[in-house]
């Protein structure tokens, strides 16, 4: 597969197979992701791999937490507020579209939330795993683990894994804090759920939009 091919390939996989990757692929993606480049080489990237043991353990606090309306304080905010129009335009037309995907109805809050709730059971994949960085990082640090989490993806990819980012997690760093027992001064930024794409269900036949190149590149003369 060249890289090309990775990149269109790539898309957030949310329902997995049973079949769980050997521990010797997950180190080599991880392996090949640690080459990502970083602003003075600095690598801020911090990685958890939860076994599905572990998995299993996080996701059953999480779920409890989320099913009874335990709230925790959140350490950043996953999209600005107020989220200026043009990116909310994008954002509803993606849950839009997801949720058609499904054949979910507006109206049918019970199912959204299932879908939502999905997300602490890492979508059913046999893995997970819970990023972190050093909260002295600012945006500038938080863009080079970026760079760590495409590579990661691709080369996921490329051993036939599927993945999902998830954002999710920074819902409840406590808990997750509490499980993993990162340091105080790490922060969690996402989590992932990785294995093998089941692609005979809905959810993973759907697909984004992308805007066109007018409305996000200037060409300066
Ligand atoms: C940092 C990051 C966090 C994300 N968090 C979540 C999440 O919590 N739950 C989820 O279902 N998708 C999550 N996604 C997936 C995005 O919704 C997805 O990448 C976007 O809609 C584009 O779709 P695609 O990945 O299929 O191309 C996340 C993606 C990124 C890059």
């Amino acid at each position: 597969m060249n890289i090309r091919e990775a990149i269109e390939k790539r898309f957030s996989v949310r329902a997995f197979t049973e079949k769980v990757p050997k521990i010797e692929t997950i180190k080599e993606i991880l392996k090949t992701a640690g080459t990502a480049p970083s602003g003075g080489n600095i690598q801020p990237w911090k990685v958890y791999v939860l076994s599905e043991k572990a998995k299993k353990g996080l996701s059953d606090k999480t779920l409890y937490n989320f099913d009874n309306g335990v709230q925790e304080e959140i350490e950043y905010d996953i999209y600005p507020k107020p989220l200026a129009d043009e990116y909310k335009k994008r954002r509803y037309e993606c849950g839009a579209d997801m949720y058609r995907a499904l054949s979910i109805e507006k109206d049918d809050l019970d199912s959204r939330f299932n879908q939502i709730r999905e997300n602490y059971n890492f979508f059913g994949a046999p893995l997970g795993m819970i990023i972190t960085i050093d909260r002295s990082f600012g945006k500038n640090g938080w863009g080079h683990v970026g760079m760590f989490l495409e590579n990661l993806w691709l080369s996921a990819i490329d051993q036939g894994l599927a993945m999902c980012l998830q954002e999710s997690w920074s819902i409840y760093p406590k808990t997750v804090k509490e499980f993993i027992k990162h340091p105080d001064n790490e922060i969690v930024w996402c989590g992932i759920a990785i294995g093998y794409e089941d692609s005979s269900k809905p959810i993973n036949q759907y697909r984004t939009r992308r805007e066109n190149l007018d409305s996000f590149v200037s060409f300066i003369e």
